[in-house]
């Protein structure tokens, strides 16, 4: 990783209120520079942008010609003392993380609304479709078949909350939709928070990008199964969690970083004095 996705991942996406933490992104951009190394193209979508921060991620991860829409509903925490409300302060974190926001692609509206024409006339057949909107059963089932009908044929879909006992509903969503779809999708990987799914015929190529993925080696590779297929259990042990909270309320989030890189990786740094 160079230090400008560094300091992206580390720095600029801590500025925005939001969700996504350091094992996830580290994924995300696994499977990003993977598509793109590999020629895999296509647009990227998101439900539930919240404020950006995973939104962000993924625009910084676009090829220049790949366009990335979010969809939400902006009706959270309206402000009642004239500040920012939810939309205009996703437009202004874009404007101040340095990427032009084109209202075209934000779609402001209830996901469960949508056909997939909707978001494949403005952006074409996905490749990275990151569903983090409403958590119950018919907001889970309705996302993933607009996800699965807009996708690519190596499109990658991420659900967000599974296995969250907070949003037991994702979970069965999740499982419901693997198990009637279970012939032509299947899971490859899961972290603490995320569920990552593609079609069958790319599961291999995918799960070699995250066994591969230097930046992903301080994380257990733990394997197991999920409804049929072989799935790669990343884990984050509970004192690398803490250490990360610790040094990112005491202000060492810029040093945060150090923690996720792997053993092998440190050694070779301490040595070459960096
Ligand atoms: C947990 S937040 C998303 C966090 C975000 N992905 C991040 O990286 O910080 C969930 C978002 O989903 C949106 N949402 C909930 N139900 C929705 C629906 N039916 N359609 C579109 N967006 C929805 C909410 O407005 C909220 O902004």
């Amino acid at each position: 990783m160079n230090i400008d996705e560094r300091r992206f991942i580390f720095q600029d996406l801590r500025s925005v209120e939001g969700y996504i933490d350091p094992p996830d992104a580290l994924v995300f951009k696994a499977l990003l520079q993977a598509q793109t190394r590999d020629g895999l193209e296509g647009g990227m979508a998101e439900i539930g942008v919240y404020y950006g921060r995973s939104y962000f991620l993924l625009r910084k991860f676009a090829q220049v010609q790949e366009k990335v829409l979010g969809v939400d509903l902006f009706e959270m925490d309206p402000p009642e003392d004239g500040s920012l409300d939810q939309y205009d302060r996703l437009m202004e974190n874009g404007r101040r993380l340095g990427f032009a926001m084109d209202r075209d692609l934000i779609i402001k509206g209830d996901s469960t609304r949508l056909a997939a024409a909707d978001i494949t006339s403005k952006i074409g057949p996905v490749r990275f479709f990151s569903i983090d909107g409403g958590h119950h059963l018919h907001h889970v089932l309705a996302d993933a078949k607009l996800a699965m009908e807009a996708i690519a044929p190596h499109g990658v879909i991420v659900f967000d909350d599974t296995f969250n006992p907070a949003w037991p509903e994702v979970t069965v969503g999740v499982a419901d939709f693997l198990r009637t779809h279970g012939h032509s999708l299947a899971c490859f990987a899961m972290t603490k928070y995320k569920t990552y799914v593609c079609h069958r015929e790319f599961h291999a190529v995918y799960a070699g990008a995250i066994a591969d993925e230097p930046d992903l080696q301080a994380l257990g590779h733990v394997e197991t199964q999920f409804l049929g297929s072989a799935v790669v259990r990343l884990h984050n042990p509970m004192r690398r969690r803490v250490m990360y909270e610790l040094m990112v309320r005491s202000g060492l989030g810029g040093f945060s970083e150090r923690i996720y890189r792997s053993k092998v990786k440190q050694v070779r740094d301490s040595v070459a004095g960096t």
